[in-house]
């Protein structure tokens, strides 16, 4: 049995995504805690609702970024989990705390990495007038938005598309890659080779391309 720890800040739709292929799956896990640094997360009503056991860690309560990831790991460290999952975790996360979790910690980014790292990714995709969007899983390293690529979802964006409506479409993908990257993990499908390529050992499309 496999131990996950989701990390969230808001209303917390990937992690339900990732929740309910583990139920439905009957993946050989367990989400053994929801924490936030937000105490009035949406997703956290929803993972009590569900009988999860959520955690809130308030960040401001602590002096500085280094003290309150201190507290963080502390916390993750107590369920010893395989795997870290950032599920809408709106925090920059210290060199100190990506290394401890390093190679079992996980992200999802509403962008085709590398491009658009960082905030306001759709609208930024909507400027460059890009005709593709989408959203990658990623193995965490201390660069913000950066890592091994798990997989990518590609959208097309469509004539009259606003920020609002594109996120939606990419969204609608993330629920889909998400659980898809955190079950190739747990069950050891995925290999990092040497040069930071993450190869799904079975060769599955670790990608999805979402034509309209
Ligand atoms: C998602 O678009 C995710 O990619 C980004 O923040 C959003 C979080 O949504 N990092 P939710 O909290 O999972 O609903």
């Amino acid at each position: 049995m496999k131990t996950i720890v989701m990390l969230i800040s808001g209303r917390g739709s990937n992690m339900q995504a990732i929740a309910t292929a583990l139920a439905a799956e009957r993946w050989p896990a367990r989400i053994a805690a929801v924490i936030s640094h937000r105490p009035h997360a949406g997703g956290l009503d929803w993972a009590r609702e569900q009988g999860l056991h959520t955690v809130v860690i308030d960040h401001t309560g602590f002096a500085n970024r280094e003290a309150f990831d201190a507290a963080l790991a502390a916390e993750i460290d107590r369920y010893d989990p395989d795997l870290v999952v950032l599920a809408g975790f709106m925090r920059i996360l210290t060199e100190g705390f990506v290394r401890h979790f390093e190679g079992r910690l996980m992200n999802i980014h509403p962008s085709l990495l590398p491009a658009f790292a960082g905030l306001h990714t759709h609208q930024r995709a909507l400027d460059a007038g890009c005709k593709v969007a989408g959203a990658t899983v990623h193995f965490v390293t201390p660069t913000l938005d950066h890592g091994p690529v798990v997989i990518q979802a590609a959208v097309p964006v469509l004539p009259g598309d606003d920020e609002a409506r594109l996120a939606a479409r990419v969204l609608a993908c993330e629920h889909v890659v998400y659980p898809r990257a955190v079950r190739w993990f747990l069950a050891d499908e995925l290999r990092l080779e040497p040069e930071g390529r993450v190869r799904h050992q079975h060769g599955e499309p670790q990608w999805l391309w979402a034509a309209p």
